[in-house]
């Protein structure tokens, strides 16, 4: 070739020009192309924080996405991984039959809140002016249109929830395939709540994220630690119950010195947890405090022993964090009498918890002697505490991943019935399919996300009960009754 080339410049240097011409621009432009992709490429976002800033309302150091590689191969990795990484995929599409023969379980109660979450919309609907409004206070939109999933990405979310909290949502469509309806979500996976009642009523808007409290409209939606949390080491739910469950029969509920035990970070910005600190005396309070450092307990790995360890105490203790915490299933798994600081968060499924049936309410303004006594309490109704300990985790066991799933889709399904809009993926999204979503994980995360992969189901959703606000009235009444029963009891034993 560089033969033939440079013979022919000698001999006709006039034909080659315009050749010359052409190759020079026909590379000019290959040049140009491939620079083209390499700017394309190194501006895409990611569900694994590419390109993305972190919430400006929740700030948190910036993920190292690219130590392992040059930011040149990352950038051609997640080319590969939003691009070429899903196929069409019509077989989703194919609606499941279920066994009509066989009658549909209901709900667990507490699904009711659903249609009480939703309830702002209930008259108005959702229209582009609530979608576009909630964007602003987003880190991710979803939409989903045919069975295939969307997401715009606004800003990026501490750790892996943003990828994790979107696995789950792609796991719920290939469980109920053809049976998701189309719809538009807008999604902010930090803490907490900020869709104030009073502050946004003239325009509720529709935000999603994993807790609410009363005075939000903020719509709690399943948190990623279902599927897993790989920065702490904890296993998709569906794992960790079972082992929870089998490691608290080691309690020992005759054992001399019960105490209350509670263990965790005090350091998230929690006045709380802070508070707490200060009742770590066994002798005085009968609660004993430790830190939780996960770094020291991730090198662990999955050890069965301190699932064990992890109940042997016949009280546990749940403080709140920054905001609502995951730590809260855990504590109610264990079947020891879980003490509860009145929480202030709601999570999805914490609504059906009802105080003195199935954990025992702690006051936060009296904390310490309100822990003691819980536990005298309990010390002198033994059988009582048991039975309260055990409805605690009987309904974390209720709370399967199959019904999880089921709350995320009628959850979506009753959204999408009040969507005042034909729910269409804005340019700027990126259909994500499980594929493309294993390709961007890392190997840890990949490890954990591959252990809950679903099939179709082979039962329907659970019927979710109609809407009735009284109902939802008369648990809140309920609950309060029962903290006031407690709060007299107290006072009556330690007058003020
Ligand atoms: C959406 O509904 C709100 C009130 O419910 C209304 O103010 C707004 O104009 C509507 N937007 C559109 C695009 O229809
Ligand atoms: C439970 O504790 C009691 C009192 O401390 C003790 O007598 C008994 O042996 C313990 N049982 C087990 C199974 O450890
Ligand atoms: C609580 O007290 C125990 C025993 O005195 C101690 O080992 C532990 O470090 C204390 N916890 C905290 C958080 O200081
Ligand atoms: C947690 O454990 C790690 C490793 O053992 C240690 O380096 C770190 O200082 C500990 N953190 C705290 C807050 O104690
Ligand atoms: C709502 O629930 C209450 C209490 O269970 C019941 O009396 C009432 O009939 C229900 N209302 C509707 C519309 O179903």
């Amino acid at each position: 070739m560089g033969l033939l080339s440079s013979r022919t410049s000698i001999r006709s240097p006039s034909y080659l020009l315009p050749v010359l011409v052409l190759l020079s621009i026909f590379s000019l432009s290959a040049v140009f192309f491939l620079y083209k992709v390499d700017d394309f490429a190194t501006r895409i976002k990611t569900l694994a924080g590419d390109n993305l800033d972190p919430t400006p309302w929740h700030l948190f150091p910036p993920k190292e996405l690219h130590k392992d590689t040059s930011p040149r191969s990352r950038a051609y990795k997640v080319l590969h991984c939003s691009y070429l990484s899903c196929s069409s995929l019509s077989q989703w599409q194919t609606p499941l039959r279920f066994d009509s023969s066989k009658p549909v379980e209901n709900c667990p109660q507490f699904f009711r809140w659903i249609h009480h979450d939703l309830e702002p919309w209930a008259k108005t609907g959702i229209n582009m002016t609530h979608i576009m409004e909630a964007k602003k206070l987003a880190a991710f939109r979803v939409v989903i249109v045919g069975g295939r999933l969307f997401v715009d990405l606004y800003y990026d979310c501490v750790q892996s929830r943003a990828m994790f909290t979107i696995w789950g949502l792609l796991q719920m469509l290939k469980r109920y395939p053809g049976m998701v309806p189309d719809v538009d979500i807008m999604f902010d996976c930090m803490d907490k709540p900020v869709i104030d009642r009073t502050t946004n009523g003239p325009l509720p808007l529709p935000l999603f994220r994993y807790c609410t409290n009363q005075r939000s409209f903020d719509i709690p939606f399943p948190d990623w630690s279902f599927w897993g949390w790989p920065e702490t080491n904890l296993r998709p739910w569906s794992e960790e119950f079972p082992d929870i469950k089998v490691g608290s029969h080691a309690k020992n509920w005759s054992q001399k010195f019960p105490l209350a035990y509670w263990k965790g970070n005090p350091d998230v910005a929690s006045p709380l947890r802070v508070e707490l600190l200060k009742c770590n005396d066994t002798e005085r309070w009968g609660a004993q405090i430790m830190r939780q450092n996960w770094t020291e307990e991730a090198k662990d790995g999955f050890e069965k022993s301190k699932l064990s360890n992890q109940c042997k105490n016949r009280y546990k203790i749940y403080a709140e964090g920054f905001a609502w915490s995951v730590s809260l299933k855990y504590i109610l798994s264990c079947n020891s009498l879980a003490l509860i600081i009145a929480p202030q968060y709601e999570d999805f499924f914490t609504r059906g918890l009802i105080p003195k049936k199935n954990y025992w309410p702690v006051s936060p303004t009296n904390l310490c002697p309100s822990i003691k006594f819980a536990v005298d309490w309990g010390n002198s109704n033994p059988s009582e505490a048991e039975t309260m300990g055990q409805r605690g985790q009987d309904f974390m066991e209720s709370l399967s991943m199959d019904r999880v799933y089921d709350y995320m889709f009628h959850l979506i399904a009753e959204y999408s019935k009040l969507q005042d809009l034909a729910p269409s993926p804005p340019s700027s999204a990126l259909e994500v399919c499980v594929d493309s979503l294993l390709c961007l994980a890392d190997a840890n995360q990949r490890k954990f996300l591959e252990r809950t992969y679903t099939f179709p189901s082979p039962t329907p959703p659970c019927k979710l009960e109609p809407p009735n606000q009284s109902v939802i009235k008369s648990w809140m009444n309920e609950k309060e009754e029962a903290i006031n029963e407690v709060r007299n009891m107290e006072s009556q034993k330690n007058p003020v």
